[in-house]
């Protein structure tokens, strides 16, 4: 791509918006002042060239980073948190500019070694091409040049454009997955997010030598993946595509294939009032027809949340009850549903279209006798625990529509009481 192309898509507000630019231009001046070449790298680059609107970005120079960071930040503001052992610094932008992120890293052009396959690399301070030669694939390996009269060159030395442009996803050398197999999961998603194809050796190199890294992974780096990809719109194709990879047993052994029936579930919005995750219903989707215990072991591997742990085996143990609670009372159901996350329910239903659990959702979830607490006691009752059973039988009578108004209360509360 020629300069001034590449100059036309960054000042393209339709791309990058002007505030971001207006961002940009001034780290790139406070490191022309430190006479440090810097670069934007990574999915920046990539996106940009795509044509696609770029939020987010990563800042790398050849320098120290953390020194440009302090720069930063005693010229315009916000909070510097260095991280000395991998020499980059994440800044914290001015809560005035109200910049969504509101954070940027910035990054010292680094080497990076890995003692052992599947461990995190240790860090060496190196020039560009090095930093961009670490990296996972071609079209991830781009930087433009920021400061000064270099504004706006694209250094590409692993041809990623060649590649963007065929649509092709390349590591950039044999040992890549073997060294970091979250690059597996990486290639799945990049695939399926803009329609490409895996290049015929690094498809190749998905194979048993570099699967079997995967078990050597910490549960929050490969769940953080697994996050990744329930985020994405494409989820449920990456989803299956990683199954038929064969990398959900390399996880765990009682890691199931993503079943193909739940997937369009994948990309539904509740369009309830209720509390929402696209991970957690990935994972409830997922999980919910094993038995408890193989949920309770993927739960440790992957090291869920307790609440998260907790919504995927509620979601289990009501989808194994529904028989049970089918043709009961709307009383019953809602005293069954009550303690269980909302969105777990949402879950359910989504898979087996009981009209039950949406009404509790909708409606009987809602439903509360008038009388409270306060009431009881103005009769003189005593507080204690047949006050909750007293208000449970008021409100099960609503439910259940043997009550309808006020006065079939008070009827109700006198029968009782
Ligand atoms: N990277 C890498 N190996 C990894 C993770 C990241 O080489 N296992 C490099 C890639 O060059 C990537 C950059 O670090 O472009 C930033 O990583 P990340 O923010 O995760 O990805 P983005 O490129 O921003 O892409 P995405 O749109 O998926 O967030």
């Amino acid at each position: 791509m020629q300069k001034d192309d590449l100059l036309r898509l960054l000042r393209d507000p339709n791309l990058l918006p002007s505030e971001k630019q207006t961002l940009l231009s001034n780290i790139a001046a406070q490191a022309a002042a430190l006479d440090m070449p810097c670069y934007i790298v990574g999915g920046f680059v990539r996106d940009l060239l795509l044509g696609k609107l770029v939020n987010d970005f990563d800042i790398v120079v050849e320098g120290d980073a953390i020194k440009l960071g302090k720069t930063l930040v005693k010229k315009f503001g916000g909070k510097l948190t260095p991280h000395d052992k991998f020499h980059t610094a994440i800044w914290r932008l001015p809560e005035t500019w109200n910049l969504i992120p509101d954070t940027l890293d910035l990054i010292t052009a680094r080497k990076e070694t890995y003692l052992m396959p599947g461990a995190l690399p240790t860090v060496t301070p190196a020039t560009i091409e090095d930093d961009l030669r670490r990296r996972d694939f071609t079209i991830n390996s781009m930087a433009i040049r920021m400061e000064g009269d270099h504004f706006g060159e694209l250094l590409d030395p692993l041809n990623g454009q060649a590649d963007l442009e065929e649509g092709l996803i390349r590591i950039l050398h044999p040992r890549s997955f073997i060294e970091d197999p979250t690059r597996i999961f990486r290639a799945i998603r990049y695939e399926a997010r803009y329609s490409f194809n895996l290049e015929s050796s690094t498809f190749n190199l998905i194979n048993p030598e570099s699967l079997d890294i995967i078990p050597r992974l910490s549960g929050e780096r490969i769940r953080h993946e697994l996050d990744l990809i329930f985020e994405e719109g494409n989820s449920s194709q990456m989803i299956l595509r990683a199954g038929e990879f064969g990398l959900f047993k390399m996880i765990h052994p009682s890691l199931p294939l993503f079943n193909a029936d739940y997937s369009d579930f994948l990309d539904v919005d509740p369009t309830l009032d209720i509390p929402t995750s696209r991970t957690e219903m990935g994972y409830m989707l997922w999980l919910m027809d094993l038995m408890e215990d193989g949920i309770m072991s993927i739960a440790e591997r992957l090291d869920f949340t307790s609440d998260l742990a907790y919504s995927v085996w509620a979601v289990s143990q009501l989808k194994k009850s529904l028989p049970f609670l089918t043709g009961s009372k709307p009383s019953v159901w809602t005293f069954a549903l009550e303690k269980l996350p909302p969105l777990s329910i949402y879950v359910v239903y989504l898979v087996s279209r009981e009209n039950a659990l949406l009404d509790f959702l909708s409606i009987w979830r809602h439903v509360k006798p008038h009388t409270t607490g306060n009431d009881l006691k103005a009769r003189g009752l005593e507080p204690g625990p047949r006050f909750g059973e007293i208000l449970t039988q008021l409100r099960a009578a609503w439910l259940d529509g043997d009550v309808t108004n006020k006065q079939q209360e008070e009827d109700l509360l006198n029968q009782i009481t």
